[in-house]
This record gives structure tokens, sequence and C-alpha cells, in this order.
């Protein structure tokens, strides 16, 4: 039997805010097998990092559940989370969220140190190369080009060879031969290591070079053939 690497079933997501409450997500069901590709597509504000921000435990559902290889995520307590999240999962945010204190190659580094790999710098460096960052290790954040930055917030990401990695506009800040260079990575990845990827994208390219799409709309999802995407 193949196992689902993530099984999300019935998920609610709403927020309190002056005018009342606002029901961000509503009643997400799917399943995701290993190895799978999809993409998440949707016009913006309809709940896409809403709903990735759950899918990696870094934000509550209302209600509903996600099991990460079988356990339920939020059976857990922060700790354990973090803890499931280290060991299976990689996550490229929107806004990036790298570490300003620290430089391009440390940023790198540290989810290898935090796990104790003996080789952090020199993992670290061959990935910033394979983004074409080679140039810029010593760099801090605040010193790098948004692409750039993406592109130390992914090297970070690939770096733990994670079961799922989540990308949230994994190009967006990308021109178009960088995009390219890194949705290559992203598609060596889920070949040579069997990572399943899920990401979020406005650019429909790279939605149809995955194996399976799922459309927000207002908060639902659906499942949808390449046919239904805009060419
Ligand atoms: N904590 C919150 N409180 C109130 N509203 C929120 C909160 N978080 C998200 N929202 C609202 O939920 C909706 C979905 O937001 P989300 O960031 O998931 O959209 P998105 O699909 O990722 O959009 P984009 O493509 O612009 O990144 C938006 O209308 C946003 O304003
Ligand atoms: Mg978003």
């Amino acid at each position: 039997m193949v196992q689902n690497i993530l099984e999300v079933d019935h998920v609610n997501k709403s927020v309190q805010d002056a005018s009342g409450v606002l029901t961000i997500l509503h009643d997400i069901n799917f399943q995701l097998q290993a190895r799978e590709s999809v993409a998440i597509v949707g016009a913006s504000g309809s709940g896409k990092s809403t709903l990735l921000s759950i899918l990696a435990g870094l934000d509550t559902p209302t209600t509903g559940t996600v099991k990460l290889r079988g356990q339920d995520m939020f059976a857990l307590d922060e700790d354990g989370r973090a803890a499931l999240r280290g060991a299976h999962l990689g996550f490229v945010f929107q806004s990036f969220q790298l570490l300003g204190h620290l430089t391009a190659l440390e940023n790198v580094m540290l989810p290898l140190e935090l796990r104790g790999e003996r080789d952090a710098r020199g993992l670290a460096r061959q990935m910033l190369e394979r983004v074409g960052l080679g140039q810029r290790l010593a760099h801090y954040p605040r010193v790098l080009s948004g692409g750039e930055q993406q592109r130390v917030a992914l090297a970070r990401a690939f770096v733990q060879q994670p079961d799922l990695l989540l990308a949230d506009e994994p190009t967006g800040s990308l021109d178009f031969a960088t995009g390219e260079q890194v949705m290559k990575l992203m598609f060596d990845l889920n070949r040579e290591l069997g990572t399943t990827l899920v990401m979020v994208t406005h650019d429909q390219n790279i939605a149809r070079q995955c194996d399976r799409q799922l459309k927000i709309a207002a908060g639902h999802l659906q499942d949808v053939t390449l046919a239904d995407l805009p060419a």
C-alpha cells in the first residue's frame, strides 16, 4: 500500500476581526502520496499561504486535522510539532524569513547544525553554489537582492533534503532564467530523492510541470486538470 505523506481532513480556518468572523479556508480535504509534485494556484487573497502554513504546522486550523506521515500534527505540542517538522519538512516562505544576523552561508548551515550534521559548512556551500550564489557566501541578507534572498531561502530548504518541501511562490522574485534553474533544482530533488513537492505559484508553466494542480478559490479547494488552467 502506498502511504500518504500528507492527509488533510476537513480543515477550516477562521479568524476574528473587527467586523466579525472571517473564514479563510472552508473544509479543505486532500491527500498527497510520496513523490508527488503539486501546484497550488489561485488568486491573491484566496488562502494559499494560509493553507501552506497549516500544512507546515506553523499555523493552526480552527477545525480539522493534518497528518504528516500518519502523525496528527495538531495532536502534538509545539515541541513535538517542531521535531516532526525538523525530521520531514522544508519550508520556503513567501517573505524568505532569513536570519538577518547570519550570513548567507550561515543561514543555510543552521538547519544542518541543528541536526548535528558534521559537514554543515561544505554542504551549505555546495547548495549555495547550485543556486548560483557561490560568490555571495559571506553576504548578510540586507545586502542581498530580493531574488538572491529567495535563493538563499531555497538553498536552506533544499540542503535538508526534506521528505516534503513546501514552497510559497519559490520563483516569485526571480528572473525567468534563474526561476527555471531553481525549478529544475526542485524537480531534480523530486526525482533523485523522492522529495514530495507542494508549491504555490502564479506561473502556469510551473503549475503544468507538476503532477497535480489544486486550485483555491475564496478558501475552497478543488482538484483541477491542466485544461482548466489558463494558457
Ligand atoms: N491573521 C489573519 N487575520 C485576518 N485576515 C487574515 C489573516 N491571515 C490571512 N488573512 C486573510 O486571509 C486571506 C488569505 O490570505 P493568504 O495570505 O492565505 O492569501 P494568498 O492566497 O496566499 O494570497 P497571495 O497570492 O496574495 O499571497 C486574505 O484575504 C488575508 O487578508
Ligand atoms: Mg500568499
